[in-house]
């Protein structure tokens, strides 16, 4: 995710070195290209590391103000000219932003309608210029920023700064947080409080809505609609470490935590509730041969493959598009029939993963249809396949991949809606998973409310050498995940498999000492994972069951259990993965092993 350092001081401090300092603590969120703006030295931009940015810089390039940052790309590639700060037409006035302005192409059209000329393919310097157009009626910098913040719609954390008020930093945030740090003569603004920690501990956090200025005395919070707020400062004692992860001990966790946020900015803008439609910008150059297709292969590795497997059951039984999931590693190396009919769709968080890369290529020599559902915004399968869909999960740190999971699987009931419209799924079916999906947040939120319980269960079986994952339909893959999760993180033998296959072999392995966690929420398979459970406890084995809240019945038979909200069968695997990869964070805790960094791994494979 973007990062945001602004600073404004009179205390004799260099602000080109405080900024370029404060963007090497912002580092860890993963970004593709930084930039500086100091309204007294002028702007440098590249893309890259925090590293070449400093080799840019002059000398002579000094000031007491200004804003900086990190970009991760989310409209247009990550290049010098997409790179932040971005500038109106006269170089007057300078933005820093996070988030997405979702009306940027209307507003786009009606500054070049009123003669902006734009430098950039960025949503982001749209803002600029409509500060510009307002500063023509507004008597204030303060005020025209106000009006301009007023016509944008989306996510934001922003900071813009005017060259003709240098000492003025204004800031504000919308779905993207934004923290002021209080000094003494000297105040800043930043995503999150790491690089402001080494200056002070004083920090004031803004709720959406709320606009900020600060200049090196001082800092007021009003509300768009100029309301005034007051807030007191927080102190923090966090260390720069702590702080980057957001508080949390590991990013692993942060990132289980984000769920509700990641479902929330993978929809952002794609859903069409009353017409019952996913709206896909990115399959919009490819939608007459979306038309024809008639078969469709996802490509993927690890857990992203495991999204493929849920998406197959999605997008048979709601789409009607007979779907084959594949690893990649294996899909390149024999010799697929795929024809111009056919749609791979390569999944994949890095977007460089090789074996994946490599699939979408030898698809394409074989004339399919290749799209992507990909994180990383300008990687290489983004670039190289047709079409696709960015997930807008943020960028993952902690080696597991977690939230790019949940994004993944919500990108696929997206496909799922788009294909299935185009097709046999009518719109009260497309409406009533729309209603629920748009629910599924606050379910998440729930879900995270039992990480104490969950942690409570890790300890109890945390001595435990195997472990079993079981489960049907679309949950058989979330088993699959599950047992994945604990592999990875905690180095744990554990196996995932359908619960239907338990009686061909794997059943002679249960004993007292070889726990299940059976995922057993109501859909159509329920009584049958209850049979499955039963068969387990005849054979002494220990069993966590997942369960749907209510479910009383299921505490008689299964050791313990995990309970989570109720929702539709077909969403139920987004819910039902949270638990597991909780489980999983609290085993490898409780273990005391390097929960974000395992042994042997990497976080994106480019070698075969
Ligand atoms: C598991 C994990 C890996 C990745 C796999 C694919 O937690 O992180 O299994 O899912 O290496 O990576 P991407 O999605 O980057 O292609």
């Amino acid at each position: 995710m973007c990062g945001i350092f602004a600073y404004t001081g009179k205390v004799g401090k260099e602000a080109g070195g405080v900024l370029l300092d404060g963007l090497l603590s912002l580092e860890y969120r993963g970004y593709d290209s930084a930039g500086i703006f100091l309204p007294e030295a002028g702007s440098v931009r590249t893309p890259g590391a925090v590293a070449e940015l400093r080799k840019k810089i002059p000398k002579d390039f000094k000031g007491k103000s200004g804003i900086a940052h990190l970009r991760w790309a989310t409209h247009g590639e990550p290049t010098e000219k997409n790179a932040h700060p971005h500038a109106d037409c006269e170089g007057e006035v300078w933005v820093v932003h996070n988030g997405i302005i979702e009306n940027f192409k209307e507003l786009k059209e009606k500054l070049l309608a009123e003669g902006h000329m734009f430098k950039s393919d960025s949503d982001t310097e749209v803002l600029a210029h409509l500060v510009e157009e307002h500063l023509k009626h507004e008597k204030s910098f303060e005020k025209a920023a106000l009006a301009a913040l007023n016509e944008v719609r989306g996510t934001y954390g922003i900071a813009l700064q005017y060259k003709k008020e240098p000492d003025r930093i204004i800031a504000a945030r919308m779905g993207s947080p934004i923290v002021l740090g209080l000094g003494d003569g000297e105040h800043f603004i930043a995503s999150d409080p790491s690089p402001i920690l080494p200056h002070t501990k004083k920090v004031v956090f803004l709720e959406d809505g709320e606009v900020a200025v600060i200049t090196p005395d001082g800092h007021k919070i009003f509300k768009l609609d100029s309301t005034n707020v007051k807030r007191e400062a927080t102190h923090i004692d966090w260390s720069v470490e702590e702080s980057q992860k957001g508080g949390y001990e590991h990013f692993m966790l942060k990132e289980i935590m984000e769920g509700p946020q990641v479902i929330e900015d993978t929809l952002r803008g794609r859903l069409i509730a009353d017409e019952g439609m996913a709206k896909l910008g990115g399959l919009e150059s490819v939608a007459n041969e979306l038309k024809n297709i008639e078969r469709i292969i996802i490509v993927a590795q690890g857990t992203a493959y495991i999204a493929g497997l849920v998406g197959e059951y999605m997008l048979e039984e709601y789409a009607g598009v007979p779907v084959e999931v594949e690893y990649a590693s294996e899909f390149r190396y024999r010799s697929p029939v795929l024809n111009q009919k056919t749609a791979l769709i390569a999944i994949s968080q890095s977007g460089e993963t090789l074996d994946t890369l490599e699939a979408v290529r030898e698809g394409k020599r074989k004339g399919a249809l290749t799209l992507g559902i990909v994180n990383a915004v300008g990687s290489t399968i983004a670039r190289e396949t047709d079409a696709g869909v960015y997930n807008h999960a943020g960028p993952e740190i902690s080696v597991a991949s977690t939230k790019a999971l949940i994004s993944q699987l919500a990108a696929l009931v997206l496909f799922t809606l788009f294909f299935g419209r185009q097709r046999s799924m009518g719109v009260k079916t497309a409406k009533e998973i729309i209603a629920e999906l748009k629910t599924l947040p606050k379910k998440i939120e729930t879900i995270l409310k039992s990480e104490e319980t969950i942690a409570a269960l890790a300890k109890k079986y945390a001595n435990n050498r195997d472990f079993l994952f079981i489960g049907r339909k679309s949950n058989y893959p979330i088993a699959l995940e599950g047992a994945l999760k604990l592999k990875e993180i905690s180095y744990m033998h554990a196996e995932g498999y359908s619960a239907g296959e338990m009686k061909h072999g794997p059943i002679a392995m249960i004993d007292e000492h070889f726990p299940t966690l059976a995922i057993a929420t109501v859909g159509s398979v329920y009584e049958k994972m209850v049979s499955n459970i039963h068969e387990i406890k005849a054979r002494k084995g220990p069993v966590i069951a997942l369960a749907t809240e209510g479910d009383k019945e299921i505490g008689k038979l299964a050791d313990d259990v995990i309970y989570v909200p109720e929702t539709i069968e077909m969403l139920s695997p987004i819910l039902n993965v949270v638990p597991l990869q909780l489980f999983a964070y609290y085993f490898a805790k409780e273990k005391g092993l390097n929960v974000d960094r395992p042994r042997n791994l990497a976080k994106s494979v480019t070698v075969e």
